[in-house]
C-alpha cells in the first residue's frame, strides 16, 4: 500500500511516496508532475547495476527521453569536480529548464544531484529516489543540497527542493548491513525527539536488524513515521532558523567523534549513535531527563547494532575542543538538543563543558 506524506513548503512543496517495488512507477509518478522531456538519473556503479535499468525503463514507458550519469562511489566524490560531471553530462543531453535530474542513490548521490540541479541554468527539475535508509528517512527530504570543501563537509550547498521523494522499500534489501543500521541510528532520533510512539514499535521488535527482510510491515510504518517526522520539522523551519535544529540530536558529539577518527573508525550514523547515548547522559546530569528513559533509549541504540561506547584511544579533551568548532556554535557557546521525555527535547547552550567530561569519561 501506498503512504503518501506532504512537505507543506508553499508553492515549493511536494509529496514523499512511500510503497513496495514503487520504482517501477517512477515515470507514472514523475509525468503526472509537469517535468519537462528530458531527463537524466545520476547514480553510481554499484547503485545503477541493482536499479538503473528499471528506473531508466519506468521513465522510458512514462514518455521521458532519458540518459545517465554514473558517478565514482563514497563521500570523497562528493565534490565540485564530480557536480561538473554532472554538469557535462547536462550539457550533452542538453537539458532545457524544464528538464529533470533524478538523483537514485544515497546522501552522497541525492546531496551532488540536488546542487547540480539547482544551479544547472538556475534550477531545473529534480526528483530524489533515495537508496540508502539514512537517504529515505533523511538526506533526500529537506532540500539540503551540497558537496564537500577540502577544507570541511557540506561547505558548499544550497537549499533546493525536489519535485518528489519515491521511496521504494525493497531497493533496501542490497544495502549493506552496516549502512542500514547507520539510517537506524536518525530512525532512532525522530523517536526521540518527535514520536514516541515510533520510538515504542522499535522497542517492541525482536530483530530490528533484519526489518528489510522479516517485517516489510514495520519497516514500512517506521519509513511512513521517520518521514512524517522530517517533514513536520522542515515543514515549519525549512531554513534552520529554530526548529529545525532538533534535527541535529545526537550530532554535535557525534560530529566531533567521527571528524575526530577522521571519517573512517565509525560512520556517521554509528556517531550519531554515540552523540545521542551522551547528550541522553547530560540530559540526565543536568535532571532534564528521567534515568529510565535514558537507559531505554541505549538499549534501543545497541539492538539496532550501534556503538554506545567511545571508539577506543579518543582523547576526551580533543572532543571538548572539536564542540567548539561545530557549525552550530554560536557566541563561543555550543549547542545541545536534550531528550525532556521519550518524544520530545530541548534546545540548550547551558551545558558546563565539565558535565560533558564527566559523560565522556562514563563512555570510555
Ligand atoms: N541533505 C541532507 O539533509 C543530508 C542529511 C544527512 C546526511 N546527508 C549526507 O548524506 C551523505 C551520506 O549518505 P548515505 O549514508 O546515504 O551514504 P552513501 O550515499 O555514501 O551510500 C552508502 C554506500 O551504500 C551504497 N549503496 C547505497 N544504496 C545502496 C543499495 N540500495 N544497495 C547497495 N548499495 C547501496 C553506496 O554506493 C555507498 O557505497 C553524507 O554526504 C551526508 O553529508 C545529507
Amino acid at each position: 500500500m501506498e503512504s503518501v506524506i506532504r512537505v507543506e513548503l508553499g508553492s515549493q512543496s511536494y509529496d514523499i511516496a512511500i510503497a513496495s517495488g514503487s520504482l517501477d512507477q517512477l515515470g507514472a509518478k514523475c509525468a503526472g508532475l509537469d517535468l519537462g522531456k528530458k531527463g537524466l538519473v545520476v547514480s553510481n556503479q554499484a547503485i545503477f547495476k541493482h536499479y538503473g535499468e528499471r528506473a531508466i525503463a519506468s521513465l522510458q514507458s512514462s514518455g521521458f527521453d532519458v540518459t545517465s550519469c554514473i558517478l565514482p562511489a563514497g563521500e570523497q566524490y562528493k565534490t565540485l569536480n564530480s557536480v561538473q560531471k554532472i554538469y557535462n553530462a547536462a550539457l550533452e543531453k542538453r537539458l532545457e529548464r524544464s528538464a529533470t535530474m533524478v538523483a537514485l542513490g544515497g546522501g552522497v548521490i541525492g546531496d551532488m544531484t540536488g546542487f547540480a540541479a539547482a544551479t544547472w541554468l538556475r534550477g531545473i527539475n529534480f526528483v530524489q529516489v533515495p537508496t540508502t535508509l539514512l537517504a529515505m528517512v533523511d538526506a533526500s527530504i529537506g532540500g539540503k543540497t551540497g558537496v564537500n570543501h577540502p577544507q570541511g563537509k557540506n561547505l558548499i550547498g544550497a537549499f533546493y527542493q525536489p519535485r518528489l521523494v519515491l521511496i521504494d522499500p525493497q531497493i533496501l534489501k542490497t544495502l549493506p548491513a552496516r549502512e542500514f543500521r547507520a539510517g537506524m541510528a536518525e530512525v532512532i532520533k525522530y523517536g526521540i525527539i518527535w514520536d514516541a510512539e515510533l520510538f515504542a514499535q522499535m522497542e517492541a521488535s525482536k530483530r530490528l536488524d533484519q526489518l528489510r527482510y522479516m517485517d516489510q510491515g514495520l519497516l514500512q510504518a517506521i519509513l511512513n513515521k521517520s518521514c512524517q517526522a522530517k517533514a513536520d520539522v522542515v515543514s515549519k523551519d525549512e531554513k534552520e532558523a529554530d526548529l529545525r535544529a532538533i534535527l541535529n540530536y545526537g550530532h554535535t558529539i557525534g560530529h566531533a567523534v567521527e571528524s575526530l577518527t577522521g571519517y573512517r573508525v565509525v560512520n556517521h550514523g554509528e556517531a550519531v549513535g554515540i552523540g545521542m547515548v551522551a547528550a541522553g547522559a547530560i540530559a540526565v546530569n543536568l535532571q532534564l531527563w528521567e534515568q529510565e528513559e535514558a537507559e531505554r533509549q541505549d538499549a534501543l541504540i545497541k539492538k539496532a547494532g550501534l556503538p554506545t561506547q567511545l571508539p577506543a584511544g579518543i582523547d576526551i579533551e580533543a572532543i571538548v575542543d572539536a564542540l567548539q568548532t561545530d557549525k552550530k556554535v554560536k557566541a563561543g557557546k555550543v549547542r545541545f538538543v536534550l531528550p525532556t521525555q521519550i518524544g520530545a527535547v530541548k534546545v540548550t547552550d547551558e551545558v558546563p563543558a565539565d558535565v560533558i567530561r564527566q559523560v565522556l569519561r562514563q563512555m570510555q
